[in-house]
């Protein structure tokens, strides 16, 4: 199983990336996580990607493919991968089916802007792993501690109210034409084009992992 899950910012792809790598045994490539990951290490890519990321804007194209083009090349992508958060732009797309990795489905999650920030507000995360909760919707069995590990629960730098409305203006703008993109191609039925399905976002996590798993199946 090779696909992309897309989707604004708070869509919830981080939280169903989960279930299906669990289901497909594949691992999550989540740029976000990467760069959150180089971010704390203060390697220089994280040195330069972390002023971007806590305003909300996008990291350059060429260090973003770099990163995923080396992420590719670890063994354990043979099964294969699930993109979250990546492809975000056209020339990320360009570069993606220019290099011929292999995908069978783009799935993207749809949510309206106005259920967004109250999803943002609330998120809670586990920094280690990336899994995320939400104080509300989606709580933590023991209040601030990740459910796996025990270990305390953070809120991302970029979640601020001001911040997230700045991430979905650049989702907009760069990321929203990658549906055009990806439903033309899928129409085209050439033979490398992925499958494209779209789904409401809208409901409990499990309903959402219900419709997730139905949108991946032939
Ligand atoms: P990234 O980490 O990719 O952030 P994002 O796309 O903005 O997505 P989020 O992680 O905010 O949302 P999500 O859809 O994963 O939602 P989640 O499951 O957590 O990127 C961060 C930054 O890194 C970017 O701004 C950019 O600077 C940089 N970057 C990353 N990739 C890049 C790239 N390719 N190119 C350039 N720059 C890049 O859920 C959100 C909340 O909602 C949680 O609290 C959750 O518990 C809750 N929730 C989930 N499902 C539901 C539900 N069904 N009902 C109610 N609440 C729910
Ligand atoms: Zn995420």
């Amino acid at each position: 199983m090779r696909l992309i899950l897309l989707g604004p910012p708070g869509a919830g792809k981080g939280t169903q990336a989960t279930f299906i790598t669990q289901k497909f045994g594949i691992p999550q490539i989540s740029t976000g996580d990467m760069l959150r990951t180089a971010v704390k290490a203060q390697t220089p890519l994280g040195l330069q990607a972390k002023k971007v990321m806590d305003a909300g804007g996008l990291v350059s194209d060429d260090l973003i493919i770099g990163l995923v083009r080396d992420r590719l090349q670890q063994g354990d992508c043979q099964p294969g991968y699930l993109f979250d958060g990546f492809p975000r732009t056209i020339p990320q797309a360009d570069a993606l089916k220019d290099a011929h990795i292999p995908l069978d489905y783009v799935v993207e999650m749809v949510v309206p802007e106005a259920n967004i920030i109250e999803r943002m507000s609330g998120r809670r995360v586990h920094p280690a792993s990336g899994r995320s909760y939400h104080v509300i919707f989606n709580p933590p069995k023991v209040a601030g501690k990740d459910d796996i590990t025990g270990e305390p629960l953070v809120q991302r730098a970029d979640d601020l109210e001001e911040t997230v409305r700045h991430r979905l203006a650049v989702y907009r703008d760069q990321t929203r034409p990658l549906v055009a993109y990806y439903s033309s191609w899928a129409q085209s039925g050439a033979p490398e084009a992925p499958v494209f399905r779209q789904i409401s976002g809208l409901g409990s996590v499990d309903e959402i992992k219900l419709r997730v798993f139905e949108a991946l199946q032939p």
